[in-house]
């Protein structure tokens, strides 16, 4: 081919202006030429350079790094001529300050008219920078990684279709799902039915948190057996271009904080009933006290009058009238007395199972057990606790004749005696097949004098006189469960430790 010399200048000048060091070999791997800028790199100039086999220039001015065709790889050079394509090799050096760097190799075959390879360009790309970015990167990349995987926060991304592409462990744990086997899993399965689909929409609404974005939210989300677990969670939606390509949850369950705020609940309540109870107490105790003596009186002097009065007398189906109610204003004083705990417990270790006998020997043959069925519920091993036994028996009558008034003569009254040998507590439970405690009313029922009863029928110091005993004796009261169905009234006292019960084995 014929070059004429303005030709030549310009492919010359071209040559060398290339930013990249440029070699231009034979196929037998000798240098033919070298650009401006493969002779400033390896600082030296051409005449040391030119007619030399490509290896040796190598190893003299690379001694450390590793080239394929001194490490027992193949060459590239003798490739790009058996195939005629171009090729490329990374390698890695260190540069005159001790850095480490990276370089690409490409070659390239000049073809003759017959296509075989007649010359191979070499040019050399730095791509440290590239690299170096490249490690940054995957450094990042697997630092959240760990930040994710060592989150307590529960964790969960999903691609567009919901399908599940992330968990880290605390989410496994809170799922119940592994993510090694999330690929037929979609985060619908996560919630309960309808859930997933809400909280994209709320996710989607510009008005709530800003668009694909879902503030702090109270949700319940669903384990893989079936249990709903209430969690507090944020979730994103992640855009690449404004299109919607994923969605991210962090979700903290909330069962422990919740068992720990129902603790507070209950024991704050439990505080203003004692109060109430207190302070009521006291008054009761001052008003019975008062009352007892002129009660006392008129109790007297109407059976007085009563005696002296003439058979057939019109004035004494009054008189009895009178004594009848004085009775009844005894009773009440008795109950308030009773209730202001002017009488002192005497506690003794007994079998909670014999409170069940000796209360309903008192009342079973009253009328109102007719159409009652009375299933008895033992427990089949001593249930030993140290308490007043008569108080507990009174309790229990309170709860039985309670029972038995919402049953209004008719239902399975069931009487049950357990021990949760976890938290050392004896039980005893109350069931009836009433109508329930109104919801309004779940609040009031242990307070002193309320009553749904009609007037003269109940004081309502039942229970109220009942949480009190319970109290005293260590003990407490609670309503387990009502509706509809019925109610459920638990005893709960200190089981005596089975340590001990050999100490008393003369009660058996
Ligand atoms: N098993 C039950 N089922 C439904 N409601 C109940 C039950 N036990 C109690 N209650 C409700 O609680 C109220 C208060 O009960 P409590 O025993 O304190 O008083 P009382 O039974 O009305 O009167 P007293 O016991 O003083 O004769 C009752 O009037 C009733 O409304
Ligand atoms: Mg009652």
């Amino acid at each position: 081919m014929e070059i004429i010399d303005k030709e030549i200048d310009w492919r010359l000048r071209v040559f060398d202006s290339m930013s990249f060091p440029t070699v231009i070999f034979k196929p037998d791997k000798t240098i033919v030429a070298v650009n401006k800028k493969y002779l400033e790199k390896l600082g030296t100039d051409d005449s040391l350079i030119l007619g030399r086999p490509c290896q040796e220039v190598n190893i003299q001015h690379y001694p450390e790094q590793k080239f394929p065709c001194v490490n027992n790889g193949e060459c590239p050079l003798a490739k790009t001529v058996k195939c005629r394509t171009g090729q490329s090799v990374l390698l890695k050096f260190t540069d005159q300050h001790g850095q480490l760097g990276w370089e690409e190799r490409v070659f390239s075959p000049m073809l003759d008219e017959n296509g075989e390879v007649d010359y191979i360009i070499e040019s050399i790309r730095d791509v440290s920078r590239v690299k170096n970015l490249e490690k940054m990167y995957s450094g990042i990349r697997e630092l959240i990684d760990r930040v994710v995987q060592s989150s307590v926060a529960a964790i969960i991304a999903a691609d567009r279709r919901g399908r599940i592409i992330m968990m880290n462990k605390a989410a496994e744990v809170l799922f119940g799902h592994s993510a090694y086997y999330t690929d037929n899993v979609n985060v619908e399965n996560f919630y309960p039915p309808g859930v997933a689909r809400e909280l994209m929409v709320k996710l989607r609404d510009e008005r709530i948190g800003g668009r694909g974005k879902l503030p702090v939210t109270r949700v319940n989300i669903r384990h893989k057996d079936g249990t709903d677990i209430p969690v507090e969670m944020t979730a994103v939606i992640i855009y690449e271009d404004g299109m919607e390509t994923a969605s991210a949850g962090i979700f903290n369950d909330l069962r422990d904080r919740l068992e720990v705020e129902q603790q507070l609940k209950d024991a704050h309540a439990q505080l203003i009933q004692s109060e109430k109870l207190a302070s009521l107490g006291r008054l009761a105790a001052g008003v019975a006290h008062e009352i007892n003596n002129p009660l006392t009186s008129i109790l007297l002097y109407a059976n007085l009058m009563r005696e002296k009065l003439e058979k057939d007398n019109p004035l004494e189906k009054n008189l009895t009238y009178i004594l009848e109610d004085t009775e009844r204003c005894k009773e009440i004083v008795k109950n308030l007395l009773a209730y202001s705990r002017q009488t002192n417990p005497t506690r003794q270790y007994f079998k909670l199972n014999d409170v069940i006998d000796e209360s309903l020997r008192l009342i079973r043959d009253q009328k109102l057990f007719l159409h009652i069925t009375v299933v008895e519920d033992k427990w089949p091993h001593w249930l030993l606790v140290y308490a007043d036994k008569n108080q507990i028996c009174q309790v229990l009558i309170n709860l039985i004749i309670n029972a038995i008034d919402v049953m209004e003569g008719q239902g399975v009254l069931t009487l049950h005696t357990f021990e949760d040998t976890v938290s050392g507590k004896a039980f005893l439970e109350v069931t009836d097949t009433g109508g329930g405690i109104p919801e309004a009313n779940k609040s009031k029922i242990f307070d002193p004098f309320f009553s749904t009863k009609e007037l003269g029928k109940g004081t309502g110091l039942g229970l109220s006189m009942a949480y009190g005993i319970m109290e005293e004796n260590n003990g407490r009261i609670f309503v387990k469960d009502t509706g509809p169905q019925g109610t459920t009234f638990a005893l709960e006292l200190p089981a005596v430790p089975s340590s001990e019960v050999i100490l008393f084995d003369s009660i058996g």
